[in-house]
Order: structure tokens, then sequence, then C-alpha cells
């Protein structure tokens, strides 16, 4: 089967052509995002109308393309998966009601998709993994850990109960005075910098359970920036790598316990994969990559431009849904809020205050 994927919950404007065979072998078809970044950066951040409005100049223009590239017309799809949360609700309704519209021109069914399953099955499609795994999402939005049962079935183990990991370092980034998004600039300065010099705290360390949590962190940052300041190049090196230093060890404790209580429910499983912006940072993958080797488990990281936002993941996941079934009537209303694991009752502050809360 052929799904398009229309992906506008956050700041890119992305659409997809996969097609799944019978047998679930993924291929690929074609894979347009257009980033906003550059219209968003000069404001440090996300500014939700703007994103809404460019979603709804580019979106035509990039479901064409998508559909150029895949050398497909529309008729050719067999369905239409768009995210219809968590997210930006103004950019959800541009994504989700011209999905609407499609399958109502076409007579396709439509798959109402959620990101964080998007995010979630990729690595079913990138290395073929067989039910269950353990995935950590940590994105500029996200921070949790998930049991990925099946199609539909996720346990919740630990997620942030404030900021999101991206967010901190988008944050600390901002207070250093380097280039939004955060973290890649960060990334760039720890390498320059010595993580010893500053003493901050590791919120959270060593205590049960695998939640996060950030807030003290990014105070103490700005707590040590200002004692010092005005910041040469090398304090904010420093700063960088400090901050890089605290959030890997606070990474790394958390996953060790995250697959320590995934195991306890799941002794067959062996896959830790990452998914989300965070994941491109080579730091955190060396990590983590360590703490699954020291349980016996193997970290599995798609290639970055699959962990970031895409629509790929989206008609993936649609795909995957439809082949069990599962598709939604064209009444189906985009959640700003949706947590993967309704059972799970909400944190406190659900670690969702991020772009795309
Ligand atoms: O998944 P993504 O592209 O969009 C969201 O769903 O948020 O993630 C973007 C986030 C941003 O907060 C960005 O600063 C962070 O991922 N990020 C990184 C790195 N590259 C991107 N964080 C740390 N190190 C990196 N190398
Ligand atoms: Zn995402």
């Amino acid at each position: 089967m052929i799904v398009l994927g229309i992906e506008t919950s956050c700041d890119e404007t992305a659409a997809a052509v996969i097609e799944r065979r019978s047998d679930g072998t993924p291929t690929i078809l074609s894979d347009v995002v257009l980033s906003q970044v550059a219209d968003h950066a000069v404001f440090g951040g996300v500014v939700p109308e703007i994103a809404a409005r460019t979603h709804v100049e580019a979106l035509d223009g990039v479901v064409g393309s998508a559909l150029r590239q895949a050398g497909i017309v529309l008729t050719d799809v067999d369905a239409i998966a768009a995210t219809a949360g968590p997210g930006l609700i103004g950019g959800l309704l541009v994504g989700l009601t011209t999905a609407k519209a499609i399958a109502l021109a076409v007579s396709r069914p439509l798959v109402a998709v959620n990101h964080l399953e998007g995010h979630a099955l990729t690595a079913r499609l990138t290395d073929r993994l067989a039910f269950p795994y353990l995935l950590l999402l940590v994105s500029g939005g996200h921070t949790q850990f998930l049991a990925v049962q099946d199609v539909g079935r996720y346990r919740r183990i630990g997620s942030t109960i404030d900021d999101a990991l991206g967010e901190a370092f988008d944050k600390a980034a901002k207070l250093l005075g380097l280039p939004y998004p955060g973290g890649p600039a960060v990334e760039a300065a720890a390498k320059r910098g010595d993580g010893h010099r500053f003493a901050l705290p590791r919120p959270l360390l060593d205590r049960p359970g695998a939640d996060f949590s950030f807030s003290g962190l990014k105070t103490a940052l700005r707590l040590a920036a200002e004692a010092i300041a005005p910041l040469s190049d090398q304090d904010v090196a420093d700063l960088a790598a400090s901050f890089q230093a605290a959030v890997t060890d606070i990474v790394g404790n958390r996953a060790s316990h995250a697959i320590a209580s995934f195991r306890a429910d799941h002794a067959e499983a062996d896959a830790l994969v990452v998914a989300g912006g965070v994941a491109a940072n080579e730091a955190i993958r060396a990590t983590l990559r360590r703490e699954a080797a020291k349980a016996g488990f193997r970290l599995v990281a798609p290639p970055a431009r699959l962990c970031a936002d895409n629509a790929v993941m989206i008609a993936w996941a649609g795909a995957e849904r439809l082949a069990l079934g599962l598709t939604d009537a064209l009444d189906f209303a985009a959640r700003p809020r949706w947590p993967l694991d309704q059972a799970s009752a909400p944190l406190f502050g659900g670690g969702v205050r991020g772009a795309k809360a």
C-alpha cells in the first residue's frame, strides 16, 4: 500500500510518500521537509501564529513536491495520514484539514496519527525492529521513556516533570548568547570547553524511577554565568561543556533505571531506541550506547533526518495502522495534548511545556 503522510505539528512543513508491502517491507518514495527555522530564529523560539501561517502557505506545494518526487498522483495513494496531535493547534489544523480534504476528494481513508507514535515506530521502518522495545524520545517538546509494545500500545516509564531536554538546550544556548536552535550550538561549544570547570547540579540523579527534571540545572547554569559575566568565548565553551556533562550524567542514569524497569516486563527485549532532535547529540548517544551495553541492550538510532520531525514517520505510522484496519472518521478533531500512554496519570507539568505544548 502507498500512504501519503503530512506533518505540521511544529515548525516543519513536511509531506512524504511511503510504500509498505504486505510482509511489512517499507520503501520511502519521497521525503520533503520545509524547515521554518529561519522564520523563527529571530524570536529565539517557535512563534505559533507564524508557524500556522507558514504551514497554510507552504503545504500545497510541499504535498505536490512529495507526490512528484514519488512519481505518483493522488489517486495512486491508498490512504492519507496526518499528524492530529500533540502539537501547536494552528499547525495541526492546517495539516489535518488538508488531509481530510484530500481524503474526501479521492475517496481514500484518513489516518489521524499521533506525532509521538510516528517517532515511536520509526525504528521499525529504518531497522525492521520487532516489538517490544524501549524508546527514549528526546526533542524540543518531549522527553520520555516509552515501552513500545505494539502499534497503539505504549507504556510510559518516565518523563520530564518540567522542561523537555531540547528546550533545556535551547534555553541554555539563549543565555550563553549562542544561536537558535540551541542544541547543535551548545554541542559545538562544549567540544571546546572544560566540562569540569562548573559543578552544576544533576536533578533527580539516583532517585528511583526514570523521570527527568531540567529546570534546576537551567537556573544553576544562569547563576554560574551571571557570577563571571561578561563571558569570554572560553567561559561560554566551559559553561556549555559543564551543562552537557550534567545532562549526559542525568540521561545515562535515567536510562539505566528505565532499562531495568522495562526488562522486568519484557525479558526477551534487547533494544533501546533513541529518537527526536536531541538524538543527534554525540555525547548523549555515546552515553546511551554505554548504558545499553552494560545491560546487554543495543542502541538503535535512526538517521538524524528521520529522528527529527519529518512526514516519513507519519506516513509509516499511518501504514502500520492501516495494515491493522485502523482508520479515522473525517470529523476527527486535532488534539494539542495527546499522550500515547492514556493510562499513566499525568505528571505534574506533564513534561510538555515546550514548543509542542
Ligand atoms: O525533534 P525536533 O527536530 O523537533 C521537536 O520535536 O522539537 O527537535 C528539536 C530539538 C531542539 O530543541 C534542538 O535544540 C534539539 O532538538 N537538538 C539538539 C541537537 N540537535 C538538535 N540538542 C542537543 N544536541 C544536538 N546536537
Ligand atoms: Zn517530534
